[in-house]
């Protein structure tokens, strides 16, 4: 078995005499996978972080919340009249369940992920369920939908809206590349965050208008707090 030494300036004949030997870095060791290749020891490389479950038929253990199986999905798919052949544009696919469901349904997607790690099990996700028509971009989905030159023939935006500091903008940005939409998001409804000191402590009291096409809205800035740990 080889052994690296740690990497640092080759020593000189007298400090190699008097200096004790470099230590030798094991942590490279902990980065090999032992056992016969399977698609559970890809999954691990992210044990414990996962969110999503993966369909029982699978055989695959990652995290509790069936994603891979989510009625909000099989709603898009139907109200799209089925997306066979059409191509879906996905803002942020967390871990790609959503996507795999569309997949499955036959749609070609393009889908945009801006956290690094997320992106990463996406495309471990890709690789273990033959997500072959699927394509992942690392970045932020809002100077991509302003930019590009491409259309859909749906865009996907679960669970994106609510973390947008500009949801407006993402709406309209939306529009410029597809004439359909499926959005699942949180709002706000006052009563509902009156009613509730967990949810009142989020959200900052001074309301902030905007002005938009003509039109005023009101927009109720909330803070992740604890959350973004
Ligand atoms: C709450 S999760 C929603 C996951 C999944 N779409 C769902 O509905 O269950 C939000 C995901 O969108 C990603 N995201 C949020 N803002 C983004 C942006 N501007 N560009 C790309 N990805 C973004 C987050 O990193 C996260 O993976």
């Amino acid at each position: 078995m080889l052994r690296r030494r740690k990497h640092g300036p080759t020593p000189t004949h007298d400090a190699a005499r008097t200096e004790a030997p470099a230590p030798v870095s094991e942590g490279i060791l902990d980065q090999y996978v032992r056992s016969a290749p399977s698609r559970q020891a890809a999954i691990d490389i992210f044990a414990g972080e996962w969110s999503s479950s993966f369909p029982a038929s699978t055989g695959l253990t990652a995290g509790t919340t069936p994603l891979f199986e989510d009625p909000r999905i099989t709603w898009t798919i139907e109200r799209a009249g089925g997306v066979q052949g059409k191509r879906v544009l996905e803002l942020g696919p967390l871990e790609a369940g959503h996507t795999s469901m569309l997949h499955e349904a036959g749609a070609t997607v393009v889908s945009i992920e801006s956290n690094s790690r997320a992106f990463v099990k996406c495309l471990i996700v890709k690789e273990v369920l033959g997500l072959d028509r699927c394509s992942f971009l690392l970045g932020d989905f809002m100077p991509y939908l302003q930019e590009t030159d491409e259309r859909f023939d749906l865009v996907v935006a679960s669970g994106v809206l609510y973390h947008s500091p500009d949801p407006l903008g993402l709406l309209e940005s939306i529009a410029r590349v597809a004439s359909r939409v499926a959005i699942w998001t949180h709002y706000f409804e006052p009563e509902v965050v009156a009613a509730d000191p967990s949810q009142t402590r989020m959200f900052v009291p001074e309301l902030e208008t905007v002005s938009w096409h003509g039109h005023e809205f009101e927009l109720h800035r909330r803070n992740y707090l604890e959350s973004l740990q």
